[in-house]
């Protein structure tokens, strides 16, 4: 069975989908770069291994993520996901990870890469939203995409109950996205695309829930 590392710097609700999924893989240790992260407690009340390693101990970014890397690789996990983990990793750290690296990000990629995407969306007014999986590159938000979720945006919508939508959406795809890599349906190409090797791949690339009654 396959195993994965899950990084954290927050409350883990992505985390916790992943736990309530039953994925046919092993979630060997959960690791934050914050001791304060919410996510921590829910993971270690399923017993699973918890582990901290504080950006704030290291001078700079390289050598917290040569420190992450070695905790990581403590665990031997073949994949590791982020999962609303706020550190920019640098090129050496993403290339030890080439392929086994997975991020979720609350957009439709490559729109609204970085922070706030909710407002932004908000703010130019799209009526589709929504959340990505994708392969970590050192491209920023910008690695190989794995599934997307779209989501309506309602006119009343604010950041709030956008993001409390496009949530649910996220704790649909992220586990998705983690089963196919742990049954070895997805394949990463020389050219960096994402190959679905499963027979009813329209159906599940894209998840758009049912408008929701006003
Ligand atoms: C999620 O919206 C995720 O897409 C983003 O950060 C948020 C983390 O939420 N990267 P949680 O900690 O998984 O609840």
């Amino acid at each position: 069975m396959k195993s994965i590392v899950v990084l954290i710097s927050g409350r883990g609700s992505n985390m916790q989908a992943l736990f309530d999924a039953m994925l046919p893989c092993t979630i060997v240790a959960v690791i934050s770069n914050r001791a304060d992260a919410a996510g921590l407690a829910i993971a270690k009340a399923r017993g699973i291994p918890t582990a901290v390693v504080n950006h704030r101990d290291y001078p700079d970014r390289g050598s917290f993520d040569t420190a992450l890397s070695k905790m990581i690789d403590n665990f031997h996990p073949d994949f590791v996901a982020l999962a609303g983990f706020m550190r920019i990793l640098t090129a050496n750290f993403v290339s030890h990870y080439h392929g086994r690296l997975v991020n979720i990000h609350p957009s439709l990629l490559p729109a609204y890469s970085g922070l706030e995407t909710h407002a932004r969306a908000l703010r130019d007014g799209v009526k589709i939203h929504g959340c990505t999986v994708h392969f970590v590159t050192p491209d920023l938000d910008h690695g190989p995409i794995i599934i997307q979720a779209a989501v309506p945006v309602m006119q009343d919508d604010t950041v709030q109950s956008l993001s409390d939508r496009v949530l649910r959406a996220e704790h649909q795809i992220y586990p998705q996205a983690i089963r196919w890599l742990c049954t070895n349906l997805i394949e990463l190409t020389d050219k960096g695309k994402v190959l679905l090797k499963c027979q009813n791949q329209l159906r599940s690339v894209l998840i758009s829930p049912d408008l929701e009654q006003s």
